[in-house]
């Protein structure tokens, strides 16, 4: 059942390259390489998008949020659906609701769609589970096709939904006229190498992130910081360690750390950074010169090449653009998933947690 893995998450982990495979499966036209959409072709283009979605869901729609503004040039609002259900909404004329949901049962993600539908908004569904409740009660369903997810940690749903939310922002910038066809090729082209590339990589980062776990157990709190698409990563990553390691973790937009957060910084609390190269890299590597000069510790997930402060240097290929991300998430996981084995948890079962979470 495990294919061989000591537990169903290290396997969902290292499934993500056919995860990508099977999300881009059919909705890339072969000859002229724009994304199709079938499921959501009767649905309106939002003029703004609510998106709805609970844990690692949630931090799949922030994700989105920066693609779909940037290439479709539409407003986008992620709220987490225990929020947005008990808010007062001011909806106007052009919304559409968008619920992320693994499981397709989670409670308040379905409260939530059930205030967008009698406030009559169009909804589409992103859901792993064929049939699921989010599923039915969809106008449009969008299938992420990870296959079951077993391990209460979330890894390859998140990426699956990823892959979902690219194809969408590009559908969107292309109907629109936002994203030059040119542009979008060259997504499609990236993401259809990905696959590949993160299959290769993928058993040199779990070495990477056992090695790191050897060092950095024993720490009692850790940072995870990011600047762009790297700040949802970051809250994504320190969910993840928290909820399997029970270390704590925080998550921030590595620009807010001078707000109040830095204060914590000492050697005995480690920063995790996510610093890719783009154009956001030099603003990381001054957040990250104030960590070291208070004796802050440094983990430092980047690309070959950048020139930024750290103790511990991680290097993973560049993909370009959003497409990092998809190197970097399982990078995350991986490093959450070694230093709970360990520290000897119960990874697949943490304590306290459910896999869905279908009560209030
Ligand atoms: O099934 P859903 O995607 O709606 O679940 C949402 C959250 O309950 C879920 O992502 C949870 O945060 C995971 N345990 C995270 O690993």
């Amino acid at each position: 059942q495990k294919g061989g893995f000591k537990h169903f998450m290290l396997k969902e982990i290292m499934e993500q390259p056919q995860v990508i495979q099977d999300g881009i499966a059919g909705r890339i036209d072969d000859a002229t390489q724009e994304v199709v959409l079938d499921e959501i072709a009767d649905l309106p283009i939002p003029g703004r998008l609510h998106i709805i979605a609970c844990g690692t869901s949630f931090h799949a729609g922030l994700w989105a949020k920066y693609l779909i503004e940037e290439w479709a040039r539409i407003p986008v609002q992620v709220e987490v659906a225990s929020e947005f259900r008990y808010r007062q909404q001011v909806f106007q004329e052009g919304d559409l609701a968008l619920a992320i949901s693994q499981s397709g049962e989670t409670a308040d993600t379905l409260a939530g769609m059930r205030i967008a539908r009698e406030n009559n908004l169009p909804i589409v569904g992103l859901c792993n589970v064929v049939g699921s409740s989010v599923a039915r009660e969809s106008d449009g369903t969008m299938y992420t096709q990870a296959g079951p997810e077993i391990s209460v940690a979330s890894t390859k749903a998140m990426c699956s939904q990823m892959v979902a939310l690219l194809l969408l922002a590009i559908a969107w910038g292309r109907k629109k006229g936002t994203l030059s066809a040119e542009a979008a090729q060259q997504l499609t082209g990236q993401l259809q190498r990905l696959p590949h590339t993160l299959s290769t990589e993928l058993e040199r980062m779990r070495h990477a992130a056992q090695r790191l776990a050897t060092q950095f157990s024993k720490a009692r709190s850790f940072f995870f910081l990011g600047r762009g698409l790297g700040s949802p990563l970051a809250l994504e990553g320190a969910l993840k360690l928290k909820e399997i390691s029970y270390i704590h973790a925080e998550g921030y937009a590595a620009g807010e750390m001078k707000h109040g957060p830095i204060a914590l910084i000492d050697s005995e609390f480690p920063t995790f950074a996510l610093a890719p190269q783009d154009s956001l890299l030099p603003k990381v590597g001054s957040n990250l010169q104030e960590v070291q000069a208070r004796g802050g510790k440094i983990i430092a997930l980047t690309h070959p090449g950048t020139d930024i402060p750290s103790d511990e240097r991680w290097e993973v290929p560049q993909m370009g653009s959003a497409l990092d991300s998809f190197l970097f998430l399982p990078a995350l996981q991986l490093f959450a998933y070694e230093m709970a084995v360990y520290l000897g948890k119960d990874v697949d079962q943490p304590r306290n947690l459910a896999k869905s979470v279908t009560v209030e």
